[in-house]
């Protein structure tokens, strides 16, 4: 039997697990929490053509329109063309959409032409995540690490083949071998200073692929989404575009719907437009969300979520303007992969926001990023099971003490660390942000460099905050360099002297 190991627990690491359970023993790793994923964070939903007014054809068209072409046309098609089977999969995983005498309730979301979207109140992702860790918990072939951070790939001597992972638990150093390894670590929206994502998106995967020669695509690509809710200056969640979807104005301080004069689309605008337009009109004013004139029975119904946790900060949705703020929400680019999800090192697969299929092209269709994670993840599986010949035969996951110690960190070191983390946060907004100059972004790369040469030098053995941090100055090193080797305007990259 094939052993399989996963890093990371969201939709696109459980969906897979679930697959190769079928074949061999999976081991999934995951560096807090199980539930602590993006997954567990998408409102908005999973699009798929699910009615009959819909196509194929459309929903392709909308993706690329959304991704300015930019997108791998191919694996556009294939993501559309499985997405339906991928979405009733989840049914049978147990997650309840939101239905009405048996169908499917759809809602749709900015660029999307028809009702494609399936949804769970606000909380779409929490129930898919559920919903599969239910699964994976009964299922005998999959074990479950949680806290476990996976550091560094293992390749063989020819640096062509993968063989697992080094990690580290309860300070323990470990190697682990298996025959498949597959990187699941979803985004790094943490580079920025404002973002949805939450704090386990630091690239880590990103940053291993990098260390271990993986190639990149479209890695300047990063989505902002317009409306995150803004706490004194910090972006606290995201609030859905769902939320704009059922009505909602935007208005500077003055309580003008400044969206109107800005594209005929007013607050419906594409994503890109709408976040472009509020970070440029928050620079004279705060920018706020306004659902105050709708039913507030039906808006406490439709977001119960967002609802909630912004009466936890004092908001009410239904009485009150809402302070909001763009913020990065997802990588279109990642570690470069084909349509079977390789990676170029045999025996290494790559899922989920980690990776890049070119389906998003220069910008991200909304909700197109839950289906994109369960299609690549299925189709892999046939796949797999044809290529035993590849095995290393390493019938059971093997476990060897790593040489590397664990490095305790002492209080300043810490220290030292936060603030290199908040630099380049703040670098990475204002320089790399959403809307970017070439001198700008030269700049950041240099304090990036700057950055990293502080970076403890000499330190014996692995600390997993250490690693993140420089994980995030790879990731943002690599954002920069795609970026600038890009000096035109496209999809979700603005580069404002072009
Ligand atoms: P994640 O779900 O992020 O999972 C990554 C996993 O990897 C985590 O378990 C993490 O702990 C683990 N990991 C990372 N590094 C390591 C390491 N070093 N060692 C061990 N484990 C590690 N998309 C849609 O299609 N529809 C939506 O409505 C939607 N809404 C969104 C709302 C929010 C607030 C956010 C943040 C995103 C939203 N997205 C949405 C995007 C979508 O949720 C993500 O792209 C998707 O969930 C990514 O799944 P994933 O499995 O690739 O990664
Ligand atoms: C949202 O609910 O606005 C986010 C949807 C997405 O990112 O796909």
């Amino acid at each position: 039997m094939p052993t399989f190991l996963v890093i990371g627990s969201g939709i696109a690491g459980l969906n897979f697990a679930l697959n190769a359970s079928k074949l061999g023993q999976v081991l999934i790793i995951t560096k807090k929490h199980a539930i602590d994923t993006s997954t567990n964070y998408a409102q908005g939903g999973i699009a798929g053509v699910l009615d009959k007014y819909d196509s194929f054809d459309k929903h392709i068209k909308d993706t690329l329109i959304a991704g300015s072409y930019h997108n791998d046309q191919k694996a556009v098609k294939f993501m559309v063309k499985n997405a339906p089977s991928a979405i009733k999969n989840l049914i049978n995983y147990g997650v309840k959409f939101a239905s009405h005498d048996g169908e499917l309730l759809l809602t749709r979301e900015g660029g999307h032409s028809e009702r494609r979207i399936a949804f769970v109140g606000d909380y779409t992702g929490q129930e898919i995540e559920l919903a599969l860790l239910a699964n994976v918990k009964k299922n005998k072939n999959i074990k479950i690490w949680e806290n476990c951070f996976a550091c560094e790939l293992i390749l063989n001597n020819d640096q062509k083949s993968c063989l697992g992972a080094t990690a580290i638990k309860n300070q323990k150093i470990m190697d682990l071998y298996a025959d498949y390894t597959i990187l699941a670590t979803g985004g790094c929206g943490q580079v920025y200073l404002h973002t949805t994502n939450p704090k386990i998106s630091t690239g880590d995967g990103l940053a291993m692929g990098y260390r271990a020669g993986l190639k990149f695509q479209d890695l300047e690509f990063i989505q902002f989404h317009p409306t995150a809710f803004n706490y004194w200056g910090e972006a606290k969640f995201l609030i859905s575009e769902a939320v704009r979807g059922e009505g909602a104005y935007l208005k500077n301080n003055k309580g003008e719907r400044f969206m109107l004069k800005r594209h005929k689309l007013a607050e419906l605008a594409p994503r890109d437009i709408v976040a472009i337009n509020i970070y440029e009109e928050s620079k004279k004013s705060p920018i706020y969300l306004d659902i105050t004139h709708k039913d507030p029975n039906e808006v406490k119904l439709r977001f119960p979520k967002i609802y909630d946790w912004l009466k936890d900060y004092g908001f009410d949705l239904t009485k009150d303007l809402i302070p909001i703020t763009p913020a990065a929400h997802y990588s279109c680019g990642g570690i470069k992969v084909n349509l079977k999800s390789e990676t170029g090192v045999k025996n290494l697969y790559a899922f989920g926001e980690v990776a890049c299929t070119g389906v998003h092209g220069a910008n991200r269709l909304a909700s197109n990023s839950l289906v994109e994670a369960l299609v690549f993840s299925d189709a892999i599986i046939k796949n797999l099971a044809q290529k035993n010949a590849d095995r290393t035969n390493i019938t059971k996951i093997q476990i060897k003490k790593n040489k590397s110690e664990y490095l305790k960190l002492n209080k300043k070191l810490e220290n030292k660390l936060i603030a290199m983390q908040k630099n380049l946060k703040n670098l990475m907004w204002e320089k790399v942000g959403i809307l970017r100059k070439m001198a700008e972004m030269a700049e950041a790369l240099e304090s990036i460099n700057q950055l990293k040469s502080n970076l403890p030098a000499n330190t014996k053995g692995l600390n997993e905050m250490l690693l993140e941090t420089e994980n995030l100055l790879i990731t943002a090193e690599l954002i920069t360099k795609s970026a600038m080797a890009r000096p035109i305007s496209l999809g979700g990259h603005y580069i404002k002297d072009h």
